[in-house]
């Protein structure tokens, strides 16, 4: 009945992965102090892949110490972790899942107690997560050294063993901070707000701009695509996680999120993984009629790139309509939190046994994830 979720996806002649079932990236809180995997975050993540994910991403992995955002998140910044990488690459691998390393900067949500040092962004505009300081605006060469970190990050993962990488562009972090009018208001090559007046006065959209603005918004992703591209060789696949749009009416559409990705596919990504709170919901509303961010990107992008729907899928039944959309592939998140055995669980046709709330804080205690994950949780998962 659901033999369409357990069907392979080739990815760009590179890589075969044995279902439609992803996990998605979920920061533990449970890293060690030096950042690398602790043994409960290994065997969490080798849980679901033992239960039959195709493919699972590792938590968000800061690639430089200035983006250090979350308590014990874990790191792939030094060579001294390549070992933990290659722990974290064969927990997974060793059940047939194809292992992802999610890397990740924090930008202006990057914390100076984690750091020791101010958080760094494209301009000096405080993270819009709240609760954050003010960064510095990045020079020029604090940029290539970022984009240098992010590749260096990406061959580490390569010599440890992932099957490849993820590079978080979605969610407010930095990525998005350089892509988003919001956060980037640089006057060099890197940035620009909105659109110029010309282009507003003929009310033209941002991504038919003629002042060229979007294009400079997109350069710190290019140029991190083609650093890691070059680093890890043409046969490594990469995928970019994108938070498709953003909710203020001055952010970025989904139509500039596509024209930031059909940039990004010329640089050399394989795969695009599009971020949302809710499968098939958008915030903006311009969209045409029976669509939602994740079909339109689907859309627009060239079939052989395979794109990535997530948000609040719990069942099956949620899981297959995400297919019949054309999206080819299914991330889940929390409820791998609640049912680390989801996926035997739907072969099985045990589907009735899928958990779909928590009852109580003492059920909270006793989910597979690794203990300080629990408290982490309790904003995601409230009791219900
Ligand atoms: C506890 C928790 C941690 C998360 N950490 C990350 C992360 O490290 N990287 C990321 O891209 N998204 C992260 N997310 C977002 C998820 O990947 C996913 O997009 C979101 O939870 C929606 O999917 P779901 O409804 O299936 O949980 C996190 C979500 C949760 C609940």
């Amino acid at each position: 009945m659901y033999n369409s979720l357990f069907a392979p996806l080739e990815i760009a002649g590179k890589l075969t992965l044995r279902n439609r079932l992803v996990m998605a990236p979920m920061t533990t809180v449970s890293g060690e102090l030096d950042g690398a995997f602790s043994s409960e975050e290994l065997d969490y993540l080798s849980l679901r892949a033992e239960d039959g994910i195709g493919l699972i991403m590792t938590p968000a992995c800061f690639c430089h110490k200035s983006g250090h955002a979350f308590e014990r998140q874990v790191g792939c910044h030094t060579d001294d972790l390549i070992r933990s990488l290659a722990r974290c690459a064969e927990a997974i691998n060793k059940h047939g899942a194809a292992s992802f390393l999610q890397i990740h900067h924090g930008g202006n949500a990057a914390r100076s107690e984690f750091s020791s040092q101010p958080p760094l962004a494209p301009s000096a505009v405080a993270s819009r997560r709240g609760g954050n300081e003010l960064p510095r605006e990045l020079t020029e060469n604090e940029i290539w050294m970022i984009i240098e970190s992010f590749a260096r990050a990406a061959g580490r993962a390569k010599q440890a063993g992932f099957a490849g990488i993820e590079l978080h562009g979605a969610n407010t972090y930095l990525f998005q901070q350089f892509f988003s009018p919001f956060t980037n208001k640089r006057t060099d090559k890197w940035g620009g707000d909105k659109v110029c007046a010309t282009c507003r006065e003929h009310h033209l959209h941002d991504s038919m701009s003629i002042c060229g603005r979007l294009e400079n918004r997109s350069r710190f992703a290019r140029e991190v695509v083609k650093a890691v591209r070059s680093e890890v060789g043409p046969k490594y696949p990469i995928c970019y996680r994108i938070s498709p749009e953003e909710p203020d009416p001055d952010g970025y559409s989904t139509r500039d999120a596509i024209e930031l990705l059909k940039m990004l596919i010329q640089d050399g990504i394989d795969m695009v993984h599009v971020s949302s709170w809710e499968y098939g919901k958008g915030v903006r509303n311009d969209y045409p009629p029976g669509s939602h961010p994740t079909r339109m990107i689907r859309d627009a992008l060239p079939r052989e790139i395979p794109v990535i729907g997530v948000g609040s899928i719990q069942t099956p039944d949620q899981a297959m309509k995400v297919l019949e959309d054309g999206i080819d592939l299914v991330a889940l998140g929390r409820t791998l939190l609640l049912n680390h055995d989801w996926a035997s669980k739907v072969r099985s046709g045990q589907t009735s046994s899928i958990k779909m709330t928590l009852a109580s804080e003492e059920e909270r205690q006793t989910l597979l994830v690794p203990p300080p994950m629990r408290e982490y949780t309790r904003r995601s998962i409230p009791v219900s």
